[in-house]
């Protein structure tokens, strides 16, 4: 494999298992320029990314401005509240502005599921979808795959548990397809009014039990409740999620001693993790952190040298 097929990167229900193999090989070479004294290599020299963020972000902004700048690329960036948009433009008028300014790259994430495929039909930019509603979010499950691959080993065979708002998380609607596609057994568990009718068809399968969906877990990754995306309340109390659903120092004598905690982030520590297994030498979200960043300097190298088929 020495080619992504498409000029965007718009889910990880477009890339195939060669190709995501390829983005996880091209990352872990890079990773090690982070580590480096000076943190910042030329190929991407010369190259404009622009960040249009409609949502928060801590962890993605940031990590896609960072992979950026170790490559030399030029970045710039632009919130919603920032934009022209509080003044009515749509976001194809705001897309084909920035466009006339010939970027490179434009990173996009939206509250609408589908903005950046919508992006993708009238800009000639390449869009990189940093996470579109409750639809997906590449770049996280590319870091997690990187993450779970890096402790292991490998991602073939593994066991992955889910836990949580399955329903509106787009990580873990990517992070289905991502460990699905490349080998492992994917189960999702959560409140049944925050599992979504038919989820097995992405390539998993569904328990409503804490305890039985972990105990054979080689990775437990706990989801954020995602408020801003119920229209009503989905269960009881955040206490009474957590007493039923959260992760607290008592799941430690159920998972196997080498069962790793994730978390793609913001932790509602408390909720869906008390902050002694989120701090716990049990749990890689830093490590996700760290990566994020390789796998984001993967994707624009892939994107702006000469690795993609025409
Ligand atoms: N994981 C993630 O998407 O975090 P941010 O919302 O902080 O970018």
């Amino acid at each position: 494999m020495t080619k992504l097929k498409s000029r965007h990167i718009l889910g990880i229900s477009h890339l195939d298992r060669e190709e995501i193999s390829f983005i996880l090989d091209t990352a872990e070479s890079l990773k090690e320029i982070l580590d480096r004294p000076i943190k910042k290599v030329p190929p991407l020299r010369g190259k404009t990314i622009v960040n249009l963020f409609f949502e928060p972000s801590t962890r993605t902004k940031l990590s896609f401005e960072l992979a950026a700048k170790r490559l030399s690329a030029d970045t710039v960036g632009i919130s919603a509240s920032t934009s022209s948009v509080v003044k009515g433009e749509t976001l194809i008028d705001t897309a084909r502005n920035i466009e006339a300014m010939r970027p490179d790259i434009i990173v996009m994430r939206h509250s609408m599921s589908g903005a950046p495929h919508l992006l993708a039909r009238y800009i000639d930019s390449a869009i990189i979808n940093a996470g579109d509603g409750t639809n997906e979010h590449p770049s996280q499950a590319l870091l997690d795959l990187m993450s779970v691959k890096e402790h292991f080993g490998r991602i073939e065979g593994l066991n992955i548990t889910i836990i949580g708002d399955i329903a509106h998380s787009r990580v873990a609607h990517s992070d289905i397809l991502a460990f699905s596609k490349m080998g492992a057994k994917v189960t999702v568990c959560g409140p049944a009014t925050m599992m979504p009718p038919g989820i097995e068809t992405l390539g998993c399968h569904a328990l409503y039990d804490l305890r039985q969906a972990v105990r054979d877990a080689d990775v437990v990754m706990a989801l954020r409740i995602q408020k801003e995306r119920q229209g009503m309340a989905l269960f009881p109390s955040e206490r009474e999620y957590a007493r039923v659903f959260g992760l607290d120092t008592s799941i430690f004598s159920v998972i196997k001693e080498s069962c790793v905690i994730m978390h793609p982030g913001p932790i509602n520590r408390g909720v869906e993790m008390s902050p002694e297994v989120a701090d716990s030498s049990r749990a890689i979200i830093l490590d996700q952190v760290t990566n994020g960043v390789a796998v984001r300097m993967a994707l624009f190298t892939l994107l702006l040298t000469d690795s993609r088929e025409e």
